[in-house]
């Protein structure tokens, strides 16, 4: 049987970690992986987190199983953090999954056993693991135009031009906030023209929401996801909670799914669960609720806000110091896209041959795709990136 299996494309995010571990030169520098580090290069458990996690161990009297869709009181907080009171909680259904990818996973299951026939509409660029899964999934996808590769910016023309193709049940894949990978974002006018197209269509949007916080604010980061679900009749939204919390490796995420009708909820709630029960049974529950914990004790979300936004302000500060020190050095405003991203990532807009020439001239890793983890940098290796960015000639 085993000699039936194809050797695998390679991820091209995932690889990017063992080449950079392996690389012995002193001063390489990781852009590639979208983990938090900050300017230690570490990427420490959040304050709130720890203090969380030590009341819990003293709790906790149960390791038993909790719920196939997880506890509910996660699901509460979690809705409360991303949707706030936009939707009537009434008509959401929701579902604990192993982090934000498992999320994804059983919202694109979710579509195809609700329509064998849904096209999913992806930007271009998308994470790669988006169209990955729907591969192995054997669901078709389309891509929207997203980026505009002489802007940095994004290409919103294109972008509508392309999402006039949807028809009714199509599914559009859109990222609620700090787009990956490019960091260009659209504005809440142009959400505003998304929304009406898909309500012009009836295709149903989808929001992966993986880097709420990291942008604008926690509240600025939500204001999409909370138009988009206020304003249309259906919309799945997949959020995770491995960054903004730190919790990377507990593989904390939820699905959510809005109906128009809350009549519908009972029936969406019972699929949701049955699906967690077809692939994996019961959900993670530790980083659950851990989560749960800092966002219902008024102490501890404090104290995990105040860090969240320490991490925000320093990755936009990052970004402003690169952008000024390109400038400084080419004499142009021509990277000041750097400092209008937002999010972790930003993408150069380089060549495949300058990415490669990064990491094996200057020892700077980032995505074949010139996609950088902005966290990845601090005070001193910014004047050093800069550098190599002239120096390849971007
Ligand atoms: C990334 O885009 O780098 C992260 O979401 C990590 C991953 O799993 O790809």
């Amino acid at each position: 049987m085993f000699e039936n299996f194809k050797p695998l494309p390679v991820d091209s995010i995932l690889s990017l970690v063992k080449a950079f571990r392996e690389d012995p030169r002193d001063g390489k520098i990781d852009l590639g992986v979208g983990v938090y580090k900050n300017a230690d290069g570490l990427t420490p458990v959040m304050r709130a987190v720890k203090a969380a996690e030590k009341k819990l161990w003293e709790q906790e009297d149960s390791k038993s199983y909790v719920a196939l869709a997880g506890d509910p009181a996660f699901s509460d907080a979690m809705i409360g953090l991303v949707l706030g009171e936009s939707v009537a909680r009434g008509s959401i259904a929701a579902a604990a999954t192993p982090g934000g990818t498992g999320a994804i996973r059983q919202a694109f299951e979710l579509v195809k056993l609700a329509n064998a026939n849904a096209r999913v509409f992806v930007s271009n660029p998308t994470w790669p693991n988006h169209t990955s899964i729907l591969d192995y999934l054997g669901m078709e996808y389309v891509a929207y135009r997203y980026f505009d590769a002489e802007t940095r910016g994004v290409d919103f023309d294109g972008m509508m031009a392309d999402l006039k193709d949807v028809k009714a049940g199509d599914i559009v894949l859109l990222h609620g906030c700090c787009h990956n990978p490019t960091g260009a974002n659209l504005n809440l006018t142009q959400w505003q023209a998304v929304v009406d197209l898909l309500n012009e269509t009836g295709a149903i949007p989808m929001i992966d929401i993986a880097y709420q916080g990291f942008g604008d604010g926690l509240e600025e980061d939500a204001a999409a996801a909370r138009l988009v679900a206020s304003s249309v009749p259906e919309c799945l939204i997949a959020a995770s909670c491995s960054k903004n919390f730190g919790i990377y490796r507990e593989r904390t995420g939820i699905l959510m799914a809005v109906s128009a009708d809350a009549s519908q909820q009972v029936l969406n709630q019972q699929t949701l669960a049955f699906l967690n029960r077809q692939n994996f049974s019961f959900p993670p529950d530790h980083g659950a609720r851990l989560v749960t914990m800092v966002l219902s004790d008024a102490e501890l979300c404090a104290d995990w806000k105040a860090e969240l936004e320490e991490v925000r302000l320093g990755m936009l500060g990052l970004r402003e110091q690169l952008a000024g020190e390109l400038q400084r050095l080419s004499g142009s405003d021509r990277f000041g896209f750097l400092a209008q991203h937002r999010g972790m990532f930003s993408r150069l807009g380089t060549t495949p041959d300058m990415v490669e020439k990064l990491k094996t001239e200057h020892g700077i890793y980032m995505v074949g795709d010139s996609r950088m983890n902005i966290a990845g940098l601090n005070a001193q290796s910014v004047p050093i990136l800069a550098k190599a960015i002239i120096d390849v000639g971007v």
